[in-house]
Order: C-alpha cells, then sequence, then structure tokens
C-alpha cells in the first residue's frame, strides 16, 4: 500500500479525498494507494515534504497556504510549475520530488471536454489576478492562445503575470476597471473566466455586472467557482446567449492529471464528478 494524500491547511473542507479515492475504488486501484487529507502548519511544512520519500510515499497534492513556498523544497520542478511559481502536485519517484502544477491544464481539459472549446489562437479575458489567474494564465499561452487580457480590481497585481506571459512567449494587456472603454475590451474577448472569489463571496455579485453590453453569444464564459447554484456571472452570461462553464470540471480535471501522474492510469473523471456531485449536494 502507497501513500497519497493532501498537505494544506485548514484542510477539513477539502473536496479532493473523496474524489480520488473515489477514483482509486473505481480503478481497483484502492489495492494499491490511499489517499488522506493532512493538516500542514506552514511551520511543519519543510518536515512533512522531506517525510515522503522516508514514508515511501507515491505523492501528494499541495493547497492553500502551501503552494509557492512548497517550490524550493522540491528536487525537480515541472517548466509549468517553474512558470506559474506554484505547485499544486508532488510525485516521488526514486526518492527525488518533482513538483507540477495541473490547475490550469484541468481548466483546458474541462474547456475543450465540457465546454467544447479550444483556446488556440483565442482572445481570452481573465477577471482577477491571484495564483488561480496566473495557472490558467501560463496553461493558455502553453496551448497557444493569441492573447490575454487581464482585468483586475488593484492592476499593480497584474504586472507579474503580464510580465511571466511575456517571458513565455505570449501577448497580454493589463486593465482595472477604471477606462471608458472596457465593454469593448470584453466583447472583444472569445474566453472569460473568473478567477476570482466574487460571486461566492459576495454570493449574487459579479464583476460584469454592469458590462453586459459586453457580452454575446459565440463567447464562452467560464467560473471557477463549483457551488452547485449557477453564479450570477454565468446566469447574466446565459441570457446573453453566451456558452457557460462552472468551476467544477477544473476541480475534477486537476485531480485527474495528479491521479494520471501518480498511477499511470486515466483517471475515472466521471466518477469523480459522481462522488463530488454528492458532497456538494
Ligand atoms: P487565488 O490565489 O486563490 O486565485 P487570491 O490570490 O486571493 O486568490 O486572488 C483573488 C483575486 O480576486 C484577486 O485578483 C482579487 O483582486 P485584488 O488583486 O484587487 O485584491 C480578486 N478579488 C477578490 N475579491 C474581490 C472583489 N470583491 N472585487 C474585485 N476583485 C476581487
Amino acid at each position: 500500500m502507497q501513500l497519497l494524500g493532501i498537505f494544506g491547511h485548514p484542510i477539513t473542507h477539502s473536496l479532493s479525498p473523496d474524489m480520488q479515492n473515489a477514483a482509486l475504488q473505481e480503478t481497483g486501484l484502492d489495492q494499491k494507494y490511499v489517499y488522506l487529507p493532512f493538516d500542514i502548519l506552514p511551520k511543519h511544512l519543510e518536515a512533512a515534504v522531506a517525510s515522503l520519500p522516508v514514508l515511501g510515499a507515491r505523492g501528494v497534492n499541495i493547497t492553500l497556504p502551501h503552494k509557492e513556498k512548497v517550490l524550493p523544497l522540491l528536487d525537480d520542478l515541472d517548466p509549468q510549475a517553474l512558470a506559474i511559481g506554484a505547485v499544486n502536485t508532488v510525485l516521488h519517484e526514486n526518492g527525488r520530488l518533482k513538483g507540477y502544477n495541473t490547475d490550469g491544464l484541468g481548466f483546458i481539459r474541462s474547456l475543450r471536454e465540457e465546454g467544447q472549446c479550444d483556446p488556440y489562437g483565442k482572445t481570452i479575458l481573465l477577471l482577477g489576478a491571484g495564483g488561480a489567474a496566473r495557472a490558467i494564465a501560463a496553461a493558455m499561452i502553453l496551448q497557444g492562445a493569441k492573447e490575454i487580457m487581464i482585468l483586475n480590481r488593484t492592476l499593480p497585481r497584474a504586472e507579474p503575470i503580464q510580465e511571466m506571459i511575456q517571458n513565455m512567449g505570449g501577448t497580454s494587456s493589463i486593465y482595472d476597471f477604471s477606462p471608458e472603454d472596457l465593454t469593448e475590451k470584453i466583447q472583444s474577448a472569445q474566453i472569460i473566466i473568473n478567477t476570482t472569489s466574487v460571486g461566492l463571496y459576495p454570493p449574487d455579485q459579479s464583476l460584469l455586472a454592469e458590462y453586459l453590453d459586453g457580452l454575446h453569444g459565440g463567447q464562452l464564459v467560464a467560473d471557477i467557482i463549483y457551488h452547485p447554484q449557477e453564479t450570477l456571472l454565468l446566469k447574466q452570461a446565459k441570457e446573453k446567449g453566451c456558452a457557460t462553464l462552472s468551476g467544477l470540471g477544473m476541480l475534477i480535471y486537476q485531480g485527474a492529471e495528479a491521479f494520471r501522474l501518480w498511477t499511470g492510469v486515466e483517471a475515472p473523471v466521471w466518477a469523480m464528478r459522481a462522488s463530488l456531485e454528492k458532497k456538494l449536494k
């Protein structure tokens, strides 16, 4: 039996143990692996990571607040994790620990498989400039997106993401909510993604509520919020004729990518989805 798990603090609300154990059961790999949550205080992160080879663990997911702090504790980094500057999955192989970031790729797979939409050549509008925006932006550039526009309340927070995009050879522009022609910018995007918690806290709010003229059919509007009730952003986007995508898919596919890295087996995404839908009901 080999150990899998998740390091975070707090960890009680994590949905990953249910989702990953459902996938292990479905594939029969529950005979080989078990996935457990670990509440790891920041001051214990280094010791917890160092314990992975000692315990012969296969790997862990890394969540808040450790995604960035874990980087210098690992032996190798996947190029995407390095560009993003954050790790959500660690793989232990032959005594070496390698860090990956499957968040962005998880979003892209959700976009392709559930949204039937490919980011190649597309103009993307990201709402927000936190860690999720950074991961999605990096994955979009690697998939050949044409341009990434970032709209954030605090303009300077978007600057490091713009720099990352440019270092990766991509094109990007950044905005706060002040320009008069924001509606035009929104109209020009083919894919719009809310990476902020607006819509969850506070509920029934949307960063685009005052810019609905920017939305039109032919756009895909996604939210990384995954709670079962549709967010105001997605409701209003649907009314405007846009295709929409909730954050549940990103949660599932980032986990599916981690599962594949650890086990070498394609994850049964339907079983993961079923376990999440049951849990979130
Ligand atoms: P994560 O790393 O999980 O993506 P984060 O770093 O907390 O989350 O980032 C949250 C993002 O949501 C930020 O871009 C934040 O905007 P600021 O950079 O201006 O703080 C954005 N955000 C959160 N609450 C917001 C609100 N009420 N209005 C506008 N933007 C908000």
